[in-house]
């Protein structure tokens, strides 16, 4: 099996929880470098995973010749740039969520890709649970009939991040949307099966980072530059006529709420959920579905991209499918802006 040399951007939080600790498990998969701005960080993540070649510049990262791939692990406002500069070094990048910062962007990373015939792979590890996974099959056979309505929800009541650079959109371009709503919009459109968005109607608000009476679960966040959403929700519509809603919240007054769910002419499902509500044998039946258990789906995700480097396979994570779910996120913030509803190019 021919080995597989990686380089890591960005040794933070999800670097050190995700990426280096499931590339490090595989065979023939050797983490040649790290490069982190803070120096300390990218350090500590060497000595903890062995890395050989310690940098501040990524750019210098990418000028090792044998480094076939990256991780890019950075602040959202740092996702475009190194990953379009490693494409154009000939290295496949997997890039944590969101995407980017805006479409613009986005759509420069998936043209970069294209150009250089190289595997540009977004962070979306929801899609590659086993559960997932069992659960697109399903919806691929047919059983759910014509799937007419999505709902992506991802709520909590309070989960304000208090480390990084999540509340200032300099770093993050988006709060609670491009933080978690993501991971449930792109989910869901993705089981769904990929429609084409074509307009979306949304507002995103600050209702509690800016306040200092607000209890939080991960304790106190620097209020004084908190200056992203906290609140999210929309709607979109899809060529092929379906409709998503969507709710994302950092902090609400109600309980935590992933009720993400799916609604097909013959049956529906929750996207976290072992069941198909449909009718069966003249009844309404609640059909039990026999779900795999398994691996992460952030160990899975690394897995695949590596699966994909060694057999030249297209990226696990169409990237074309998460500029769509870019061009959503933009439109409900420009939407919240002039209160119409956006068409989505
Ligand atoms: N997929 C998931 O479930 C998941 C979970 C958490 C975070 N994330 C994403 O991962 C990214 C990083 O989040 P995190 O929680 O690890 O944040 P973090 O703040 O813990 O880590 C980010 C690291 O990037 C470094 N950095 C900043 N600018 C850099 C640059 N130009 N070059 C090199 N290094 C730079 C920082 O010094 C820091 O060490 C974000 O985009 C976030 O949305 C994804």
């Amino acid at each position: 099996m021919e080995k597989i040399s990686i380089g890591i951007i960005g040794s933070g939080g999800i670097a050190r929880g995700a990426h280096l600790p499931n590339y490090q498990k595989m065979d023939q998969v050797d983490i040649l470098a790290v490069a982190d701005i803070n120096l300390e960080t990218a350090k500590r993540a060497g000595e903890e995973y062995d890395v050989p070649h310690i940098f501040t510049d990524y750019e210098e990262l990418l000028k090792i010749e044998e480094i076939d791939a990256v991780s890019i692990c950075t602040p959202n406002a740092f996702h475009a740039s190194p990953s379009i500069a490693a494409l154009q070094m000939g290295k496949h990048v997997l890039c944590e969520k969101p995407m980017a910062v805006n479409a613009q962007e986005g759509g420069a990373m998936v043209e970069a890709a294209k150009e250089a015939n190289k595997i540009l792979q977004i962070g979306l590890a929801s899609r590659f649970t086993p559960q997932s996974e069992y659960l697109k099959g399903v919806i691929e056979s047919g059983r759910l009939g014509e799937i007419y309505y999505g709902r992506a929800v991802s709520m909590r009541r309070r989960g304000i991040p208090s480390w990084g650079v999540f509340i200032r959109k300099d770093m993050s371009g988006g709060g609670t949307l491009y933080d978690i709503g993501v991971h449930a919009i792109d989910h869901v459109i993705w089981l769904m099966g990929a429609p084409k968005p074509v307009s979306a109607f949304g507002a995103a608000m600050t209702k509690f980072g800016h306040r200092h009476d607000v209890i939080n679960s991960w304790g106190p966040w620097d209020v004084e530059n908190f200056d992203v959403d906290d609140f999210a929700a929309g709607s979109v519509r899809f060529e092929n006529g379906a409709l998503l809603t969507i709710e994302s919240a950092w902090a609400s007054n109600i309980e935590d709420i992933g009720g993400s769910f799916i609604l097909g002419t013959d049956g529906g499902v929750h996207v976290i959920g072992d069941k198909v509500y449909e009718q069966r044998n003249g009844k309404l039946a609640e059909t039990p579905l026999q779900l795999p258990s398994g691996g992460s789906g952030h160990q899975i995700e690394i897995e695949r991209f590596i699966e994909a480097i060694r057999n030249d396979l297209p990226s696990p994570v169409d990237p074309e499918e998460v500029l769509n779910v870019q061009k959503i996120m933009d439109a409900i913030y420009q939407s919240s802006e002039t209160e119409q509803s956006v068409a989505i190019g």
